[in-house]
Parts: C-alpha cells; sequence; structure tokens
C-alpha cells in the first residue's frame, strides 16, 4: 500500500537516529515504538509494531510470509514437545504467532512492552499475556515443553544474551525444545545485534541445549541489491521533497538507509522497489539453492534441553 505524502511526513523517527548516537534502553524503545506503530489504520496486522517500524506493508509483508512459512515446517517437527502441555513466547510482541500456536494448544506470551501485551491482550482470545523480561522470566523451572524466539534475541544487547538463554533452559521442561527465529547478520533493522550461526548455537550450548535443526532463512537478493544502490544515491535522490523536510539528519553525517526509508522514497523509486518486493516472492524459494546458506540474513534454530 502506498502512503500519501501527508502520511509520510507523520512517520515516526526513531529509525532515522544512527545507533551509535542513542543509547539503546529497551523497555522505552519497544514502548514507544508500541505507541507510535499500533494506531496506523493502514497496518491492520500491526507488523510495524513487530517487523520493521515505518517500512511500507508490502515490505513487512514480504518477511512475515516466509517468518510464517518457516515457523509452520518448525512446528510440525515439535509436535511431541507441544503435546507435554503450554508453549512460551518469547518477546510476543502482539501476539502474532501465539495467535498461530493457541489454534493447537496452550500458549503464553511474555513481553516487556506494557502497549504491546495490552494489545495482544485486546486481539486475543486464546492465548495468556503477560508482562516480562526475557531475561528473568516470571514462571517456574521446568514448566513449558516448547518455547520460542522470533526476532527477540537480536534486540537483546549481548552482554545481556546469555542470561535471556539460561533463563530459557531453565523453564523448559527436560527434553523440551525452543525455536529460535534470529537474524545471522546486521540488515534493515534499528537496534539489532547479531551474531553468526555459531554463535548462536554456543550461547545455546554453553547453557546446557543440544542443537537439533538448523536452517538458512531470507535471502531477499533483490532487496539487498536495491539497499546497496540506494545507499549510493545522495540523500536528495532517495528521499521525497516533502519527507525530507521531516527528517532529522544526524549531525556530519548521512541518516543510515534502513526499511523505513523505502516509505520516504520519491514516488518512481518506490514503485521500482514494490516491484522489486514482488518479484523476490518467487526468487525467495530457489535463493537458498542459488546463494549458498552462508548468504542468509536469518536462520531458524531448534534446540532441545537435555
Ligand atoms: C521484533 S519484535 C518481535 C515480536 C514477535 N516475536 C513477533 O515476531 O511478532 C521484538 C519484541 O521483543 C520484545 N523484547 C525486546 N527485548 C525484550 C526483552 N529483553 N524481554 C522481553 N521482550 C523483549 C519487544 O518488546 C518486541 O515486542
Amino acid at each position: 500500500m502506498t502512503k500519501s505524502p501527508t502520511q509520510q511526513s507523520q512517520q515516526p523517527m526513531v529509525e532515522l537516529r544512527p545507533p551509535s548516537a542513542v543509547s539503546y534502553k529497551p523497555a522505552e524503545y519497544w514502548e514507544s515504538l508500541a505507541r507510535d506503530q499500533l494506531e496506523q489504520a493502514e497496518d491492520p496486522g500491526l507488523l510495524g509494531a513487530v517487523c520493521y517500524a515505518g517500512a511500507p506493508l508490502w515490505l513487512n509483508e514480504f518477511f512475515a510470509h516466509f517468518q510464517r512459512k518457516a515457523l509452520t515446517r518448525a512446528l510440525r517437527r515439535v509436535r511431541r514437545q507441544r503435546e507435554r502441555g503450554v508453549t512460551l513466547e518469547i518477546g510476543c510482541g502482539t501476539g502474532r504467532w501465539c495467535q498461530y500456536l493457541s489454534a493447537s494448544g496452550p500458549v503464553v506470551g511474555v513481553d516487556l512492552s506494557p502497549s504491546m501485551v495490552r494489545r495482544a491482550h485486546e486481539l486475543g482470545r486464546g492465548p495468556q499475556f503477560c508482562l516480562g523480561m526475557a531475561q528473568s522470566l516470571p514462571f517456574a523451572d521446568n514448566t513449558f515443553g516448547l518455547a520460542l524466539s522470533v526476532v527477540v534475541l537480536i534486540h537483546v544487547p549481548d552482554e545481556l544474551k546469555p542470561a535471556c538463554v539460561k533463563e530459557l533452559a531453565r523453564v523448559l521442561q527436560p527434553g523440551g525444545s525452543v525455536i529460535v527465529y534470529e537474524r545471522v547478520r546486521p540488515g534493515l533493522g534499528a537496534q539489532v545485534h547479531p551474531i553468526s550461526v555459531d554463535g548462536w548455537v554456543r550461547l545455546f550450548v554453553e547453557q546446557g541445549m543440544r542443537l537439533s535443526r538448523c536452517e538458512a532463512h531470507e535471502y531477499a537478493p533483490l532487496l539487498r541489491l536495491l539497499h546497496l544502490v540506494s545507499k549510493m544515491l545522495p540523500a536528495r535522490a532517495r528521499t521525497s521533497r516533502l519527507a525530507a523536510d521531516q527528517v532529522k539528519r544526524p549531525a556530519g553525517g548521512r541518516a543510515p538507509m534502513t526499511a523505513a526509508s523505502l516509505s520516504r522514497l520519491p514516488l518512481p523509486l518506490r514503485l521500482v522497489a514494490r516491484l522489486v518486493v514482488a518479484v523476490s516472492y518467487p526468487l525467495e524459494y530457489v535463493s537458498g539453492w542459488l546463494l549458498g546458506s552462508r548468504l542468509a540474513n536469518s536462520a531458524l534454530m531448534v534446540f532441545e534441553k537435555t
């Protein structure tokens, strides 16, 4: 869906601040992002709050489509663990995966943003939601047969990641599994702290878990190319005039190109971007084979508590 210039000018600017210039306070960051994004009428799936904030809906829908495919496949493989009882999702946001999971069993979602949890409550009839931090989960030991982390730990600063994984291991039952879908390289998002596949595996193995599956996901080669090309354009050429008036430039530097910048491209470039996304759907199915797993942006890993 293409936004009018007036809508563009109302876009939040969170993602335009260079990460290094802003100290990341997760609770404040996610709460303010949720407040900005949850009222966007043109985003009925609320993807702006849980995918790329401020990005065009058609871009977020592309990523959401392939995430869902990957999770559906992974969930089939952990049916036995799901049957053990309740499933936990950490960093559940507005609860899109909890909703999805609740069709086939009880689910609890936990998130640090009160606005996300409130909205998840309003939307969800099946799952339960509560406020909490991944690094100090409000649950007893050995509670869950299955847990999920979808694009959450990537937003946790590196020094806190071991505490989050330790908590996941603590609340999982022995023999229980955790599905982890996280980025393995920086991308178009804000406040990401990606680590390599080996880094993710080490993190979980150090907390007594065993890797039982690892798949590469999210290639989007044309989008990467578009990102590279648009980075080379002068800021004036890649920002529509109306949007440019609203953009705060970092002192002495260029604003980084983010997924949200696609909403501010001049119309012809925005049409090219939309075409690139349309072509990226079929291309994504063969990209793994064409490019090899090393070039994937994300990984889906399943770990088992031994
Ligand atoms: C990119 S969104 C993903 C939401 C959800 N997993 C999904 O895919 O729809 C990241 C979510 O993680 C939450 N989050 C970030 N750090 C967290 C932490 N330390 N503890 C709990 N939730 C956290 C944020 O509030 C946000 O809702």
